[in-house]
Formats: C-alpha cells, sequence, structure tokens
C-alpha cells in the first residue's frame, strides 16, 4: 500500500496554489498533486554556495500567486520565454547570451542547479535571466498571466521511465493545454529529449493540441535543432549513452 509520505505523493496542503491547479495530475487516493519532481539533495560548490548569498536576492523571484509584471521585473518590455527545469543553467545562459532581445524566467527546483545558473550570471554579467526556485507548474498557474509568453523552453525533462512513474511526466494533454493558454499568440513551444518513447508521446499531445501548430516540415514532425539551443548536460549524458535526440518546435495559432 503506498503512503502519504511515499515521495510519489506530495502533501497539498504544502502547495500555495492549491485550487488553481485545474487538469493538475492527482494521486487516486490522496488526491494530492503527482509532481513532476522529487527535490533531492545535491551537493553545492562554494562558487554555487556564493552565487546564491551574493546573486539570489537580485536573480531569484520570490514565489507568491499573484500575476507578475515583467516589465517590473527586467525593467524593460521585450519578449518573455519561460524555462521549465533548466538543470545546472549551462544551456539556459548561453541562450539568454544568443539572444539578448528577450528576457528568460527559469524554472528550477534543485538548488545546486540554481547556484550553477547564479554563477553564471554573475561571471557572464547575463541581465536578462531571473529564476524561480519553486515548481514550474505552480509559478504558471499563479504568476505567468495568460497569453503572455512569446515562447516556453523543456528541455530533457525527466522522462519517468518506469510505467508506473509515467504520470509523472511533465508532456501530458492537460498541462500542455494549460500551457498554450500562457503563450502569445504564435508563441512557440519547444521541447527536445533523447529518450524516443517519451518523444513519440510529446509528438502525439502536441499533435493532439487543436491550438498548436507544427513548425517541423521533416516527414517524421520532428524539427530540426534550432541554432539558438546548445547540447545540454543531459543531452551530453544521454548521447554517451548513445541515445538520439528529438527536437519538437510547435506555435500557438494566432
Ligand atoms: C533531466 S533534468 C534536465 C535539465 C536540463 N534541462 C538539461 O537538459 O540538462 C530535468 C530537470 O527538471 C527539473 N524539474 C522537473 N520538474 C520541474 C518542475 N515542475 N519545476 C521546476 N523544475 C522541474 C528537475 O529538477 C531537473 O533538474
Amino acid at each position: 500500500m503506498s503512503h502519504p509520505n511515499d515521495p510519489g505523493v506530495d502533501d497539498p496542503s504544502e502547495s500555495p496554489a492549491a485550487g488553481t491547479d485545474e487538469g493538475a495530475e492527482r494521486h487516486p487516493k490522496y488526491g494530492a498533486r503527482i509532481r513532476s519532481f522529487v527535490v533531492r539533495p545535491g551537493r553545492m560548490g562554494t562558487g554555487q554556495v556564493r552565487a546564491l548569498a551574493e546573486l539570489g536576492p537580485a536573480f531569484i523571484l520570490p514565489f507568491k500567486p499573484a500575476p507578475m509584471d515583467y516589465a517590473a521585473v527586467f525593467g524593460r518590455q521585450a519578449p518573455v520565454v519561460l524555462e521549465i527545469g533548466f538543470g545546472m543553467g549551462a544551456a539556459t545562459a548561453q541562450i539568454a547570451q544568443t539572444l539578448p532581445d528577450h528576457d528568460f524566467i527559469g524554472c528550477e527546483v534543485h538548488e545546486p542547479g540554481v547556484g550553477a545558473l547564479l554563477k553564471l550570471i554573475g561571471e557572464r554579467e547575463i541581465p536578462n535571466i531571473r529564476i524561480f526556485q519553486h515548481d514550474a507548474v505552480e509559478v504558471l498557474d499563479s504568476m505567468i498571466p495568460p497569453g503572455s509568453l512569446a515562447g516556453v523552453h523543456i528541455y530533457f525533462p525527466d522522462p519517468w521511465h518506469k510505467k508506473r512513474h509515467h504520470k509523472r511526466r511533465l508532456v501530458q494533454p492537460p498541462f500542455i493545454a494549460k500551457l498554450v493558454k500562457h503563450l502569445a499568440p504564435g508563441g512557440y513551444l519547444h521541447l527536445a529529449t533523447d529518450w524516443e518513447p517519451y518523444a513519440q508521446q510529446m509528438l502525439e499531445v502536441l499533435s493532439a493540441d487543436p491550438d498548436l501548430e507544427n513548425t517541423a516540415t521533416r516527414p517524421d514532425g520532428y524539427a530540426d535543432k534550432p541554432d539558438y539551443r546548445p547540447q545540454t548536460k543531459f543531452e551530453h549524458r544521454g548521447l554517451k549513452l548513445g541515445h538520439g535526440v528529438w527536437d519538437l518546435v510547435f506555435r500557438r495559432r494566432g
């Protein structure tokens, strides 16, 4: 019998956004929302600890259940891209430097990753990234205004290989429908994975959403990797294991 404290079940009372997460996967017995991650302790390097202390207050946004004002946060009007699960953030930093006219909001729950991205922000003086160290699903539910995003990046999301864990996968119809509502008309959704069954699931889910259109011209429906996306850490790991890589780029219909 599963237990409410099993890592597969989260206490709904912990969720400040409880009640706003319509369409979320819920545990059949306990009603708690099923999350796409498990927070595991990780060792922090001294540079990451220092970056958290010195840059965290300026670049980490506090989670609060109220829509955010991008112009106030970034000090300018620019297209805003949300990244879900940036890991150690190397790709995020590089993309933000490649696209200086865009602003980037990165969500990551793994603290060493947050420290690592802050370190890069400090070293390279990257002005156009802000971070939520918080569940991206709650950030989306509570803080991202509908129709406001120019794009969403989800690179190498946890594939949750075991069948009994598939419910934890981020890319499922209700969550994608919710993401699409937060895209501006013409806004894009860029996903990548090295796990072929998950790539197939992504293609199926995105293709079935009536508000999305596939930008890919390849007959298999997958996109060529856009130039702005560098190789990510998890992609590198997948390639070393002999995995393939699949990118998907869909747009919200205008
Ligand atoms: C497999 S890693 C990939 C990291 C990175 N994108 C890369 O390609 O190297 C997936 C990351 O997503 C994060 N994650 C999963 N679900 C999340 C959520 N709901 N909100 C924020 N981060 C999440 C995990 O903590 C993990 O670091």
